[in-house]
């Protein structure tokens, strides 16, 4: 059984969100119980989900909102040893009953993640400072990689230079993330970047590879993936 350490002195209020998943590294089985939990400051369940045989990883228990209400969101499936994962997104209200399912479609995979936008910060540097691994490069609207297609919402631009982006695009919905901020809540679509050239593990491998080997080795590690922005209000 894992230990549960407690601490009676100096802990914030509040439950404690966990998602639990193997170690892929690990050969040896998961020892106790995966799946979503929420533990109380004591360490005792307050809510637990067990995960299913068929999709033993789970990952990402937290409050977004959906449809307006706050809801609880977590996803399960399998992740693999390379970071490539297949799963759903679930979806639960208050009393803990599914109320929506994302799967991935159209190539596109459902990120999960929801970031705030504050002020006048372009998309891309709330999306960093969250924590996405969004792809981006010169972050001055140069080189394009920051691109992401608009799916709902509104975005203005905090600097004219969108030259990288092609006439079909614009048509399209697509922006760049550096030369835009949010002005209503957003979901958007974006390449999320390449596991390679992030994990300190394949850094110096990642930068001894030719242009050509790093292609292949950023297609083999990014993914497509759907994210929603909340703006808010300063
Ligand atoms: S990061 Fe280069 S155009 Fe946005």
């Amino acid at each position: 059984m894992p230990t549960v350490n407690r601490s009676s002195r100096g802990q914030a209020p509040g439950f404690i969100f966990a998602a639990v998943f193997q170690n892929k590294f690990f050969t040896t089985p998961l020892v106790g119980q995966g799946g979503p939990m929420i533990l109380d400051n004591q360490g005792r369940y307050v809510w637990l989900q067990r995960a299913k045989a068929s999709a033993p990883d789970t990952l990402n228990l937290q409050v977004q909102r959906y449809q307006g209400k706050p809801v609880l969101t977590f996803w399960d499936g399998t992740v693999k040893n390379t970071g490539e994962m297949l799963g759903t997104w679930h979806v639960l209200n208050d009393r803990y009953k599914e109320i929506a399912k994302l799967t991935s479609a159209n190539g596109w995979d459902p990120s999960g993640h929801e970031f705030f936008v504050e002020g006048g910060d372009s998309l891309l540097e709330a999306a960093l400072r969250a924590g996405l691994a969004l792809d981006y490069g010169c972050s001055i609207g140069n080189c394009g990689q920051c691109r992401a297609r608009i799916v709902s919402g509104q975005v203005q631009k905090i600097r004219h230079a969108d030259y990288a982006l092609t006439a079909a695009e614009k048509t399209a919905g697509v922006v760049l993330m550096c030369s835009n901020t949010a002005v209503t809540d957003l979901v958007i679509e974006a390449h999320e970047a390449g596991m390679a050239k992030f994990v300190p593990a394949f850094q110096a491998l990642y930068d001894s590879m030719s242009d050509a080997q790093k292609k292949t080795a950023d297609a083999m590690f990014s993914r497509k993936v759907r994210t929603s922005a909340a703006k808010k209000s300063t």
